[in-house]
Formats: C-alpha cells, sequence, structure tokens
C-alpha cells in the first residue's frame, strides 16, 4: 500500500463495509484525472519557474473564492511548489530576503513540527504566541490575544488556517476577526498555513474563511497551500505559494522576485501532481466528485470523534472528553499524558505521538472500540 493512498485506504475500509460503490468511487478518482491526462498524451517538457499556469490558476481560486477582489484585480502571485513544505520554504526564503521588519516569526505553541526548521534554515528566527491550554484541551484564546498584542510591530505571524496541527483546535470565526483586528493593530505581516483545506469542515469554502476574511480585512498576507491531504497527493508533491500585494504591479515585481529564489533551488516544479490536481479542479464531474470525497472524510472523522468520546463513557470513563468532539479536523490532541501514552502502546500496541495526538484518519469504526477501552485503562 502506498503512502499516497494511507488516508484513503483507512477510509476506505469504513466504506467497505456501508457503502461499496462509493469506495471504488474513491479509489479512482485521481486515476481518473491520470486517465484524462494520459490520453492527451502531453509531451514531459519543463514547466517554468512558477509553475503549471493551470495548476497555479486553481489553486488560487481554490483558497480565495472565484469571485475574490484579489484574483480580479491580479495582485496575488502564486507559484506552484513542492507541496506545503517547499511553499513554506519558498515563503521563508522569500521572507528572508526581502522582509524589511523584523526577523522574527511567530509560531503557534504547539505548531506543526516543520515549521521550526524550515524557517530556522531559511534564516529566519522564531518566536511563539499562547495557543493551546492544556487545561481545556482547547484555544487559550486570552493568552493567544494577549501575546500577540505584545509581538513587536512588522514581525511575521504563522496562522494555521484550519485543522491546526498538532492540537485539532481551530478558533471560532468571531475568535478569528478579534485575532485580525489586534494583528492590524501591530501592524504584522500575517503567513497562513493551509495544509487542510476542507479536512475541518468537509467544506473547502467554510475552510478557507478565515484566509478570505483577512484578505477582505486588507492584510496582504502569504499563503501556503498542500494538496497532499484533501487530494491524498502525497507523494506527487502539489503545493502553492502565494503573495498577496497591494496591486497587480507589485505582484508582478514579486513574481519575478520569487523565480529568483525558486530558481537555483530546483529550477521548476514537478508536472505530473500538479496536472492531476488542476484536472481534478477544472474537470465539472471530478471536481464534484473531490467535493463530495472531502465532505465523507471530514463527516467521517467527525463521526469517528463521536464514538470515541461516546466509547470512552461506555467504558466508565468520568473524565470529560468533549475535546475529542470540539477538536477538528486529522488530529486529537487527547490530554494523554507521556507515561499514559507509553502504557497504550505497551498494553494495547495502540501508537501515538508522545504528546497524546491521534490521527483521526487511522480511527474506523472497526477500532475505536477498543481505542475506547484502551484509552479509558490508562486513564482511570
Ligand atoms: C500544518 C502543516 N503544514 C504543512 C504541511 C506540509 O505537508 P506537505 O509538505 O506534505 O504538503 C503539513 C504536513 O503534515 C502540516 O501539517
Amino acid at each position: 500500500m502506498s503512502t499516497k493512498s494511507w488516508i484513503f485506504d483507512v477510509q476506505r475500509r469504513d466504506y467497505q463495509s456501508r457503502n461499496s460503490f462509493l469506495h471504488i468511487f474513491i479509489w479512482t478518482l485521481s486515476f481518473q484525472a491520470e486517465a484524462i491526462i494520459s490520453s492527451k498524451q502531453m509531451d514531459k517538457e519543463y514547466l517554468g519557474i512558477g509553475g503549471l499556469g493551470e495548476f497555479t490558476k486553481s489553486c488560487a481560486q481554490l483558497a480565495f473564492g472565484n469571485d475574490a477582489e484579489v484574483l480580479k484585480s491580479g495582485r496575488n502571485i502564486t507559484v506552484q511548489t513542492i507541496s506545503g513544505t517547499g511553499s513554506l520554504r519558498i515563503g521563508g526564503n522569500f521572507l528572508s530576503r526581502f522582509h524589511g521588519g523584523p526577523r522574527d516569526v511567530y509560531l503557534p505553541k504547539p505548531s506543526w513540527g516543520n515549521h521550526t526548521p524550515i524557517f530556522k534554515d531559511a534564516g529566519m528566527q522564531l518566536k511563539g504566541y499562547r495557543y493551546y491550554d492544556p487545561s481545556t484541551c482547547g484555544f487559550d484564546f486570552t493568552g493567544a490575544l494577549d501575546d500577540i498584542s505584545k509581538i513587536p510591530e512588522q514581525s511575521v505571524i504563522m496562522l494555521h488556517a484550519c485543522a491546526h496541527n498538532p492540537t485539532g483546535v481551530d478558533p471560532r470565526p468571531e475568535q478569528w476577526k478579534e485575532i485580525s483586528d489586534i494583528v492590524k493593530k501591530r501592524n504584522l505581516l500575517v503567513f497562513f498555513d493551509m495544509a487542510y483545506q476542507g479536512f475541518a469542515s468537509g467544506d473547502i469554502d467554510r475552510d478557507a474563511w478565515a484566509v478570505r476574511y483577512f484578505v477582505e480585512q486588507g492584510h496582504n498576507i502569504l499563503l501556503s497551500q498542500s494538496f497532499a491531504k484533501n487530494m491524498g497527493l502525497y507523494g506527487e508533491r502539489v503545493g502553492g505559494f502565494t503573495v498577496v500585494c497591494k496591486d497587480a504591479e507589485e505582484a508582478k515585481r514579486v513574481e519575478s522576485q520569487l523565480k529568483i529564489l525558486i530558481r537555483p533551488i530546483y529550477s521548476n516544479p514537478p508536472m505530473n501532481g500538479a496536472r492531476i490536481a488542476a484536472t481534478i479542479l477544472n474537470t465539472p464531474d471530478l471536481y464534484s466528485v473531490w467535493l463530495g470525497e472531502v465532505k465523507e472524510m471530514a463527516e467521517r472523522i467527525i463521526r469517528m470523534r463521536e464514538e470515541l468520546a461516546a466509547g470512552l463513557k461506555k467504558e466508565g470513563s468520568s473524565k470529560n472528553w468533549q475535546h475529542v468532539i470540539d477538536q477538528i479536523g486529522m488530529f486529537c490532541f487527547t490530554g494523554l499524558k507521556p507515561d499514559q501514552v507509553e502504557r497504550l502502546t505497551k498494553e494495547f500496541s495502540v501508537y501515538m505521538t508522545k504528546d497524546g495526538r491521534i490521527s483521526m484518519a487511522g480511527v474506523t469504526s472497526g477500532n475505536v472500540g477498543y481505542l475506547a477501552q484502551g484509552i479509558h485503562a490508562v486513564t482511570k
């Protein structure tokens, strides 16, 4: 089984018991796109430095919405990148070379483990702002606002657009609004990382809400996108990096500088994955199947969260597991301590990261009962 299909594999097993037609459909979506591509017998020439135009256009539309002002006025520049990681690194290099403000990038505490080395290697310095509250297993909204209000002006702030990794804790829309206000007051440069569009709510527009809201509020953001998770294109390395500029003329200048940055790193990005993503995004039938799949995936994860919390209750746990339901996206920060995680591994052969994070994509109707049994045993 290839890594590419891992999430879908997990999905498939569950679908198989409920709906074998859907299972077949899901399995074949990227193959359908590849069949269309193959039938066109296209060449394998180099792409341009900024990638496949068809892809970058659709990538920006997915993030900002088809009718977004920013796209109409052409004040965005979007380049194809080596998935989300490559996008963040190009962003880091861009900041390192051109950002006029402090060299500090403020990450939520905690953040995705690779953020720190990516920005450090790009020559930036890492700082943090409070984000996760271990006492509630939820968002430390007051702490976040307090810390953000003290960030030196013109610093860079990293925000996870949705389905925060590793905590599964996202701000609510009214909280995003306050974050936007304070970020504006501090004159900070926002870098959004959107690696899970569609995975949080199952609705690609809803998951892009914060990104779109910030742009509407006048933030000229940087944006990283990944198609690894939401299209299952892990190994194809498909992503996009966008800079929203003040006008189309500035966007042209930024584009030329991004090309100067990219050229000596990898010359130009790979084409196959970008063709697959562009085909899915631009073929109405495939696009609607994809939207349905994303919805199914998110709904299945939400269902597993509910079943896990219910299972813990059924086992007799008197602890409050509401955070398992309230958190969103692929990851669940269970609140388990390292010694409990160790017991779970040793006694139940259940594996998770030491910080108690579970990938909910790996939880199925077949194993959720056993997982609840194990978690209850080590937490009672
Ligand atoms: C928050 C976040 N950003 C970016 C990425 C980048 O992933 P990729 O390089 O596979 O697109 C990930 C992957 O786990 C992630 O969780």
